[in-house]
């Protein structure tokens, strides 16, 4: 079968289209996955350039969508023929944190062997059910940019309409929480580095939008926009460089999803402001397959589709990485077999 793995020391040079035996049949509690789809995520890239250090021959690639081709012994959860999206973390089913997260040991495409491979064989734990009518590539957005912002917003965040939710840039998360926050009665505030890239986050809801480049102080924007108030959740994709913008926007007793690390991985937090909004600030890392069952479910009932940028084939994934790195996508780019 075909593969998509990485050589270290890892770069975009470095990934290669390999030839790789047959996963065979799934023992009992297993399924065999065709494999047609994959999203690429900011933690992709960071492993397919070498900035997370991986395996050799790694094969890339958390997010995978495709078709069960056989079920193992006791396995009845699903069938042959299901379409079905894999899960970030396998071995985290249900409950509120998750100790594992830090090291993605258990992560496709880190610390396991990912999903840019034409057949996988895991555990029924590595996969649930895809939202029904969906393409693969649609599915394939699910695993981490959509169920981070399902769990930013609706998991720890409990959003309820008439929220205002302050979004940063427009990539795969970003456009998934927009989506959300919309399809649940909230207002948004939408942030781009492009105003290009901010007439298209108007036309799928957004209530208002910043120039987050031009006006580096947004937060001022965001306090205007609210009379003063500051914003209920902020989706905080920036981390360290954003963080600071961030918690000025945030209204008294609102809540920041501490998500992201666009902007590095440390820095200084105005910690005295963060105390006087009292505000929560609440690190994540993706969630649970529960979670992912019941985002799926809320997609399956209000009709959003995810937003696809662009869908190139498994083969040409560095250039999909190049693609991301250069900021121009809008949404989610795809890779499929
Ligand atoms: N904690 C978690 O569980 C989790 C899960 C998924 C992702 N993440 C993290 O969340 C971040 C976003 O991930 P993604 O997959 O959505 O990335 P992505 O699709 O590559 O999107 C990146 C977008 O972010 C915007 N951006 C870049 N620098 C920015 C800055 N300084 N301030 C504000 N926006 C900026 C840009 O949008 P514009 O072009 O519109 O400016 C860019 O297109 C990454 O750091 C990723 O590692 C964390």
């Amino acid at each position: 079968m075909k593969a998509m793995t990485l050589k270290q020391p890892g770069g975009f040079e470095q990934i290669t289209l390999t030839e790789l035996a047959d996963p065979g049949q799934p023992a009992a509690g297993e399924i065999r996955v065709a494999i047609k789809a994959s999203s690429l995520n900011f933690h992709d890239l960071l492993v397919a350039n070498g900035t997370v250090p991986t395996a050799e021959d790694r094969i890339l690639m958390s997010d995978g969508a495709g078709v069960v081709e056989a079920v193992g012994e006791g396995v009845d959860e699903f069938a042959v023929g299901d379409a079905v999206v894999s899960t970030f973390f396998p071995n985290w089913s249900a409950g509120k944190a998750f100790a594992d997260v830090g090291h993605f040991g258990h992560t496709p495409g880190d610390g396991q062997q990912g999903m840019a491979a034409e057949y996988v064989v895991r555990p029924v734990s590595a996969f649930t059910k895809a939202p029904s009518g969906w393409s693969h590539a649609e599915s394939a957005t699910i695993t981490t940019a959509a169920l981070t912002a399902w769990r930013a917003l609706v998991v720890d965040g409990q959003l309820k309409a008439g929220d205002t939710v302050l979004t940063m840039g427009t990539g795969g998360v970003s456009i998934a929480a927009i989506q959300l926050a919309k399809a649940m009665g909230a207002r948004v505030i939408a942030t781009s580095s492009s105003d290009e890239k901010l007439a298209k986050v108007k036309a799928l809801g957004a209530d208002e939008v910043v120039n987050y480049k031009s006006h580096p102080q947004w937060a001022e924007d965001v306090l205007r926009l609210t009379n003063g108030q500051g914003v209920d959740h902020v989706v905080e994709v920036g981390g360290p460089g954003t963080l600071a913008q961030s918690i000025a926007s945030v209204k008294v007793g609102g809540h920041i999803a501490l998500i992201g690390v666009l902007t590095g991985v440390q820095g200084e937090v105005p910690t005295a402001l963060l105390m006087a909004k009292q505000a929560r600030l609440q690190g994540l890392i993706v969630g649970s397959r529960q979670d992912q069952q019941d985002f799926i479910t809320a997609m399956e009932v209000n009709g959003i589709r995810p937003v696809i940028d662009t869908t190139l084939p498994f083969a040409q994934l560095a250039e999909a990485f190049k693609l991301q790195l250069s900021g121009k996508h809008f949404g989610k780019i795809c890779v499929e077999w």
